[in-house]
C-alpha cells in the first residue's frame, strides 16, 4: 500500500523529532525529501528565544508539519533548505538566537516591525548567501556586528528605527552589491566612512536621526546611482562636497539640522533633474541660493530655512510641483551678497541691511502648501498673485519689512488651515473683510503692523481659530459681537490698539480660552468676573483707564455701580420683527422660496450662501430632540426652539411649522421666498430653511434664524418676576425705548418701501420684537 504524501510527512516529522540527527534523503516510496536538520534546529532555537507572541504565530512551528511549511519559512525547492524567513509585523518579541547563523542558505531575513531586542549575533556572518536583511522598527541594540562583513551578497540592509550604537563600520564599503543601507533613527556615532563611496550600486543611504559627526566624505559624490541621501538631524560639520550637487539621480536629498558650514555660489549647478525633496535647513550655509535650482522642476519640498543665505531668491516659476517652500530665517533679499564678508557683525543686524521682495512668481506655484519666509529682510508688498496658491495650508512671513495692505486675495485662500503669520512687518490698511474665507484657519497672527480701522465683523466666520493675535496695531472701535462664534479660541491678544467699547460678555463662555490680552486699549465698563476673567494670570486688562471691577487680583478700580450699570444697559442694536407668534398672518406676506425642493427627503437650502447646510438630524441634535427646555415660544404656526449647532457651536432659533394648520405648508414656502431677498440690520436674519420628512415620515418644515440672546421686547416690558430671579430683572430706560422704536420704524420702512415687493408685517407686537447683543444687566 502506497503512503499518501501527507501521511508520509507526518511520519517524517515524527522521525525528525525523535531521531533528530538522522538525515533523510530517499524513501522506499521514491519520494525525495531533502532537508537539513541544522535548519530545523536553528528555527526551533529561534522560536525558543521568542518571549512574546500575542498572535500565536509560532504555534504553527510544531512537529505536525515539515518546517518548510511553518509560518514565514520558505525553503528552496531542490534542497529543502531555508531560504527565506519572513516574520514582519507579527508583534513578536524576543532576542535573536545565534543559531540563525546556521541557516546557511538563507537569502532573506525579514523581521521588520516587531519587538526584537538585544544584539544582532556575530554568527550572522554565517549567512554567506544573505541578500536582504530587514530589521526595521525593532528594539535592537548594540553595535553593527563586524562579522556582517562576511555577508558579501548583501543588497538591502534596513535597520531603521532601532537602538544601534557605535560607529558605521568601514567594511560596509566592501559589500559591493549594496543598494540600500538604512540606519535611519538609531544612535550611531562617529563619522560616515569614506569607504561608502565604493558602493557604486548604492541607491539609498539613510542616516537621518543619529549622532553622527565629522564631515560628509568627498567620496560620496561618486555614488552616481544614489537617489535617496538622508543624513539630517546629526552633528555633521564641515563643508558640503560640491560633487554632491552633481548626483543626477537624486530624488531625496536631506542634510538638514547639522552644522554644515559652506558657501553656495550662484554659479554652482544643482544638477539634480529628478530631485523632489531638497533640504539643507538648519545649517550654517551662506552665499546665494544657486540659480540652477530654478531648473529642478520636480521639486516638491524645498527647504533652505535657518541658514545664512543672502541675496536674491531665484525665480521659482518653473517649480509647479512645489508644495513646501521654507526660506525662513536667512538674510534673503537684494544687497550684500556675501555673508562671509560681514561675519564680525551680528547675524540679525546683518539681515537688517538687506532688502528684497517676495518673488511675484510665487503665484505660479499653485501646489504650494507650506511657505515659510520669516526673519528675512523682504520688502515691498505681499503680491496679490499669492491668492492663486489655492493649496496653501501655512504661510509665515513674520519679521520682514513688508509694507502696503494685506491683499484680500491672500485671505481668499480658504485652504489655509494651519497658520497665517504676517506679524512684525509694516503692513497698513484694514484687515480685509475677505478674512471670512479663512474658515479652516487655526492660527492668525497680524501683530505688530500698522493695520487700522474697525475689526471686520466677518472675522467671526473664522470659526476654527484657536489663536488670534491682533496686537500692536491701530485697530479701533469695538470687538465685533460676531466674534462670539469663535468658541474654540485658546489665545486672544488685541493689546496695544485703540479698541473701545465694553468687554464682550461672550468671552466668559469661551471654555478653551487660556490667554486673553486686552491691555492698552480704550475699553470701558465692567470687567466680567466669570470664565477666563477668574484667572488673573491669564487675563491682561491694564492700560484701559475706563475699565473697572473684575476680580481683585486684577487690581482695577472698583466700579461706581450707578454709572457702570446704566452704561452697560445701553443697547447697541435693538432688533425687531418676525418669528414668535407670527400666526397665519404670515401667509399674507410670504412667497415661494424652496418651491423646487419637492423631494420627500431631508434637504437643506441655504440663504445668502450661508455656511449652514442643515439636515433634520442636525436640528434634532441641536435642539436636544426638541426638548421643552429649549422651547422658547409657540403659537398656532408652530413652535420655536433654541438650539446649538454641534459643528460650530452657533446658537440658532428654529421655527418648526405646525403643518396640520391649513395652509401652513404653502405659507412656509411663501415665507421662504419673501425672506430670501430681504436683508436689513433690524430684521432677524434667516440662516436657512429646511424642508423634508421627520423620523416618522411626516412632512417637516422649519426656518432657522439667528438666536436673539435677549429675548423679546415683551419680556423686557412685562418681565415674569421671580422666574429668573431678581438679579436678572430687566429694565429699559427712556433712551433705549426710543432706540427700539426707531429701529422698529427703520425695519418697517424697509419692508414697506425697499423690498422687491412691498411687505406688510401684519403682526407687529412686542413679542415679535427681539433684542440682540449681550446686555450686561448684572447689577451685582
Ligand atoms: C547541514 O547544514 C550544516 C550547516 O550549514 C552543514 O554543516 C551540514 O553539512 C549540512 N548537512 C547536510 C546533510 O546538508
Ligand atoms: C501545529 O501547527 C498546526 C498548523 O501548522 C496547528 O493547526 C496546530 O494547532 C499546531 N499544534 C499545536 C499543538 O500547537
Ligand atoms: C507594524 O505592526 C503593527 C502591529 O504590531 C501593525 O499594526 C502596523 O500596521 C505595522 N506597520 C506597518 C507599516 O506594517
Ligand atoms: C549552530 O549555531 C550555534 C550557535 O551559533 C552553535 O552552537 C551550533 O553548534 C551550530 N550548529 C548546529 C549544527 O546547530
Ligand atoms: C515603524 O514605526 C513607526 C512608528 O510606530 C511607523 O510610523 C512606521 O510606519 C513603521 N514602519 C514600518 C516599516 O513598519
Ligand atoms: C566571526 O567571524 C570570524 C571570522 O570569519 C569567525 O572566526 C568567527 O567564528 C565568527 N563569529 C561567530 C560568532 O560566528
Ligand atoms: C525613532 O524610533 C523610536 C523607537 O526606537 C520611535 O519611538 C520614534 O518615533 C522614531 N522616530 C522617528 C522620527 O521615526
Ligand atoms: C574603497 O574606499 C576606500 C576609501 O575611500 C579606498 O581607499 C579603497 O581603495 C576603496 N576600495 C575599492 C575596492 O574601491
Ligand atoms: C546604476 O543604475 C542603472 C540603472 O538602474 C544600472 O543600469 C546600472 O547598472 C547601475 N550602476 C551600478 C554601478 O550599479
Ligand atoms: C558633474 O558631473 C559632470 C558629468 O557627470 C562632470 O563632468 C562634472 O565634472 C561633475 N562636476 C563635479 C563638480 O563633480
Ligand atoms: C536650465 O536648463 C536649461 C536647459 O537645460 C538651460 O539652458 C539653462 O541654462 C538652465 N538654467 C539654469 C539657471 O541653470
Ligand atoms: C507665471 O505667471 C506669470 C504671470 O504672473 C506668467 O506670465 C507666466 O507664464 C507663468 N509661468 C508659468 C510657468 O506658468
Amino acid at each position: 500500500m502506497e503512503l499518501s504524501k501527507k501521511h508520509f510527512e507526518a511520519c517524517c516529522s515524527f522521525f525528525l523529532v525523535f531521531f533528530s540527527q538522522q538525515v533523510f534523503s530517499k524513501t522506499p516510496t521514491g519520494l525525495v525529501v531533502r532537508g537539513n536538520d541544522t535548519d530545523q534546529q536553528a528555527l526551533l532555537q529561534f522560536k525558543a528565544k521568542i518571549t512574546d507572541d500575542q498572535l500565536r504565530v509560532m504555534e504553527s512551528w510544531n512537529s505536525s508539519i515539515h518546517f518548510c511549511q511553518w509560518h514565514g519559512v520558505t525553503c528552496g525547492r531542490k534542497h529543502q533548505r531555508v531560504t527565506k524567513l519572513e516574520l514582519q509585523s507579527l508583534k513578536l518579541s524576543g532576542s535573536l538566537s545565534p543559531h540563525i547563523g546556521n541557516m546557511s542558505f538563507l537569502r532573506v531575513l525579514n523581521l521588520l516591525n516587531n519587538s526584537f531586542y538585544n544584539q544582532i549575533p556575530q554568527s550572522i556572518g554565517g549567512l554567506r548567501r544573505l541578500e536582504t536583511l530587514y530589521l526595521t522598527n525593532n528594539s535592537i541594540s548594540g553595535e553593527i556586528p563586524s562579522n556582517l562583513s562576511s555577508c558579501s551578497k548583501l543588497t538591502i540592509v534596513r535597520m531603521a528605527g532601532n537602538r544601534l550604537t557605535g560607529e558605521i563600520p568601514a567594511f560596509l564599503g566592501f559589500l559591493s552589491k549594496l543598494k540600500v543601507l538604512s540606519f535611519y533613527n538609531n544612535s550611531l556615532r562617529g563619522s560616515i566612512p569614506p569607504s561608502l563611496g565604493n558602493l557604486s550600486s548604492l541607491e539609498e543611504l539613510a542616516l537621518t536621526y543619529n549622532a553622527l559627526d565629522g564631515i560628509i566624505p568627498e567620496t560620496l559624490g561618486r555614488l552616481t546611482n544614489l537617489s535617496i541621501f538622508l543624513a539630517a538631524a546629526n552633528a555633521i560639520s564641515g563643508t558640503l562636497p560640491v560633487a554632491m550637487f552633481n548626483l543626477s539621480n537624486i530624488r531625496f536629498f536631506d542634510i538638514g539640522e547639522n552644522k554644515i558650514q559652506c558657501t553656495l555660489y550662484t554659479d554652482l549647478a544643482i544638477t539634480m533633474p529628478y530631485v523632489e525633496f531638497f533640504s539643507v535647513r538648519g545649517n550654517k550655509i551662506s552665499g546665494q541660493i544657486p540659480i540652477s535650482i530654478t531648473n529642478a522642476s520636480n521639486l516638491d519640498v524645498l527647504q533652505f530655512n535657518d541658514n545664512r543665505l543672502s541675496g536674491k531668491v531665484p525665480s521659482l516659476e518653473k517649480l509647479d510641483k512645489l508644495s513646501t517652500l521654507q526660506l525662513a530665517v536667512n538674510g534673503l533679499g537684494h544687497g550684500r551678497e556675501d555673508w562671509e564678508a560681514s561675519k564680525a557683525k551680528n547675524f540679525f543686524a546683518h539681515i537688517n541691511i538687506l532688502s528684497g521682495t517676495i518673488p511675484h512668481s510665487i503665484g505660479n506655484l499653485s501646489a504650494l502648501t507650506i511657505v515659510g519666509l520669516d526673519f528675512n529682510n523682504l520688502q515691498g508688498n505681499i503680491p496679490p498673485s499669492i491668492g492663486k496658491c489655492q493649496s496653501l495650508l501655512e504661510l509665515t512671513v513674520s519679521y520682514n519689512n513688508l509694507s502696503g495692505p494685506i491683499p484680500p486675495q491672500l485671505l481668499g485662500v480658504s485652504s489655509m488651515s494651519i497658520i497665517l503669520d504676517l506679524s512684525s512687518n509694516h503692513l497698513t490698511g484694514e484687515l480685509p473683510v475677505a478674512v471670512e474665507n479663512l474658515k479652516n484657519l487655526g492660527q492668525l497672527y497680524v501683530s505688530q503692523n500698522r493695520l487700522s480701522g474697525l475689526l471686520p465683523k466677518t472675522l467671526g466666520s473664522c470659526v476654527s481659530l484657536e489663536k488670534l493675535y491682533l496686537d500692536g496695531n491701530l485697530f479701533e472701535g469695538p470687538i465685533p459681537s460676531s466674534l462670539s462664534s469663535l468658541r474654540g479660541l485658546e489665545a486672544l491678544d488685541v493689546s496695544n490698539n485703540n479698541l473701545s467699547g465694553e468687554i464682550p460678555e461672550f468671552l466668559v463662555r469661551f471654555g478653551a480660552l487660556r490667554y486673553l490680552n486686552l491691555s492698552f486699549n480704550n475699553f470701558e465698563g465692567v470687567i466680567p468676573s466669570g470664565g477666563i476673567f477668574k484667572n488673573a494670570s491669564a487675563t491682561f486688562v491694564e492700560g484701559n483707564s475706563k475699565l473697572c471691577g473684575g476680580i481683585p487680583e486684577l487690581h482695577m478700580l472698583r466700579c461706581n455701580l450707578k454709572t457702570s450699570s446704566s452704561n452697560s444697559l445701553r443697547l447697541k442694536v435693538a432688533i425687531i420683527v418676525v418669528t414668535l407668534g407670527v400666526t397665519l398672518a404670515f401667509t399674507c406676506l410670504l412667497i415661494l422660496w424652496i418651491g423646487k425642493k419637492k423631494e420627500k427627503q431631508a434637504t437643506a437650502t441655504s440663504v445668502e450662501n450661508s455656511v449652514l447646510q442643515l439636515s433634520y438630524q442636525s436640528i434634532v441634535r441641536a435642539t436636544d430632540g426638541f426638548s421643552t427646555q429649549n422651547l422658547v415660544g409657540s403659537g398656532s404656526f408652530g413652535s420655536v426652539y433654541k438650539g446649538v449647532l454641534q459643528a460650530s457651536g452657533a446658537v440658532i432659533a428654529v421655527k418648526v411649522l405646525n403643518l396640520l394648520n391649513r395652509g401652513a405648508s404653502r405659507s412656509f414656502l411663501a415665507e421662504c421666498e419673501a425672506l430670501k431677498n430681504i436683508r436689513h440690520r433690524n430684521l432677524v436674519k434667516v440662516l436657512t430653511a429646511i424642508s423634508g420628512v421627520d423620523y416618522q415620515g411626516n412632512d417637516f418644515k422649519a426656518l432657522v434664524y439667528e438666536f436673539m440672546e435677549n429675548g423679546s421686547l415683551e419680556d423686557w416690558l412685562h418681565p415674569l418676576i421671580g422666574m429668573n430671579g431678581p438679579e436678572t430683572a430687566r429694565n429699559l430706560n427712556f433712551f433705549q425705548r426710543v432706540s427700539v422704536a426707531i429701529d422698529v420704524a427703520h425695519a418697517l420702512q424697509y419692508l414697506h418701501h425697499h423690498c422687491e415687493e412691498p411687505i406688510i408685517h401684519c403682526d407687529l407686537k412686542p413679542s415679535n420684537i427681539l433684542l440682540n447683543e449681550e446686555i450686561v444687566d448684572k447689577l451685582n
